[in-house]
């Protein structure tokens, strides 16, 4: 299906930046808000956006005002979605919130638009309840920035049509993305790839394995990570982690569990960089290197990066995503060096089974082998 009119619902960070790429890909793009203020404060996003595409000779002054002569905003989602072939949610992170938006697009909705969602951690086939074209709605979960991060996830629900698939897919490539697909399930592929890495560093840590310092920079220096899981979970946001691992706990039991360490944190309101304060001190403040416990370093390496292939191969056994897709995710979502399944391969499938299987014995069933290990 051609898609050349898309509605935006929320302008936020996400819903901004979703908006822009659009724009600026040819597409005519509507952007609704829930007063003109927030409005306005998206469109300042959006023409931030606009100016630091100038300024690195991406694009010139007249691409610049094609781009803003397509976009348009209102407060009314009736009016906003009343020609839209694509209506692409980004509202608050909450399930009431955006099944109520979806009952009301589905009813202002022309019969042909595809309702698709930037959750990133809810549910698609519980979503789709709330409309009566299940068939047409999916997941196009972005990340942010959206207007440099290359990812898309393409998430598919039960009822997910293929054409919706198909047409999801040529809108992500035309915005300039490399879209991934992704049977719905809790946190698609990269957050559910991406949470054991803090984890198990977190463990480490508890155990006294090693210090933060001496796992971060084994997997920078060695591993060849852009950062270590401490210093990313400081980035990212300690509260960002521990709900993006509170929602796998949730839908998948106790070999999720966010570690006591994480949790102890974000009640302490030692958010990451945000709050100066995190599992490394910022802003002046210094943080106390602990004396180190000498832990090999490759050891570290492979403690965590064997769970995280662990991970990967269940999802692929699991028929969520292919082995690509997931590389791929992983290396362009997550910034990680190389794929799980690239990193599997260097290491050799024998060992990793034996890695695997010593974890197991040592830790229990939460480190079982895939069952692609035979
Ligand atoms: N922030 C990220 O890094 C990130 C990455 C990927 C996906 N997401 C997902 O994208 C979605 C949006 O996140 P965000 O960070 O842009 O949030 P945000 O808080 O920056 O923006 C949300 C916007 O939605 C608007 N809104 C709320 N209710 C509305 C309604 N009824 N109608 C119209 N607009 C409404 C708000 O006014 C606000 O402008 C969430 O589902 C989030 O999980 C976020």
């Amino acid at each position: 299906m051609e898609i050349k009119n898309i509605a935006i619902i929320g302008s936020g960070l996400m819903g901004s930046g979703i908006a822009y790429v659009s724009a600026w890909n040819g597409y005519n793009v509507i952007v609704v808000d829930v007063d003109q203020a927030a409005l306005e404060r998206g469109m300042e996003r959006l023409r931030s956006d606009v100016m630091t595409g100038i300024e690195k000779g991406k694009m010139s002054m007249s691409e610049a005002e094609g781009l803003m002569s397509r976009l348009k905003s209102t407060v009314k989602v009736e009016d906003a979605v009343k020609e839209a072939d694509l209506v692409v949610e980004a509202v608050f992170e909450n399930m009431e919130v955006k099944k109520k938006i979806f009952a009301q697009i589905d009813k202002a909705a022309p019969p042909r638009t595809i309702l698709a969602t930037n959750t990133s951690s809810l549910s698609i086939d519980e979503l789709a309840t709330a409309t009566k074209r299940p068939e047409k709605v999916i997941g196009m979960h972005y990340f942010s920035p959206v207007a440099s991060m290359k990812l898309l996830e393409v998430v598919v629900g039960k009822k997910t049509a293929e054409e919706t698939v198909q047409t999801a897919f040529a809108v992500g490539k035309k915005q300039g993305k490399l879209p991934v697909k992704a049977k719905n399930s809790p946190g698609f592929i990269v957050n559910r790839i991406l949470m054991p890495v803090l984890r198990e560093a977190i463990f480490l840590y508890e155990k006294g394995v090693a210090t933060k310092e001496e796992i971060d920079t084994a997997l920078t220096t060695i591993g060849k990570f852009q950062a270590g899981p401490f210093t990313l979970g400081d980035f990212v946001g300690l509260d960002i982690a521990y709900n993006a691992m509170s929602t796998l706990y949730r839908e998948l039991g106790d070999c999720f569990k966010p570690p006591e360490t994480l949790k102890k944190l974000v009640d302490a309101g030692s958010l990451g960089m945000k709050s100066k304060k995190g599992f490394y001190a910022y802003g002046g403040a210094k943080s106390e290197p602990e004396k180190p416990k000498g832990a090999d370093p490759q050891m570290l390496v492979n403690r965590i990066t064997i769970p995280v292939i662990r991970e990967a191969m269940i999802l692929v056994d699991q028929g969520i995503a292919t082995k690509a897709d997931i590389d791929q995710a992983m290396k362009l979502g997550a910034s990680f060096p190389v794929g799980p399944f690239e990193m599997a391969d260097k290491i050799g499938l024998p060992k990793v089974k034996a890695e695997i299987q010593k974890l197991q014995k040592e830790l229990g069933p939460c480190y079982s082998v895939p069952k692609m290990l035979g």
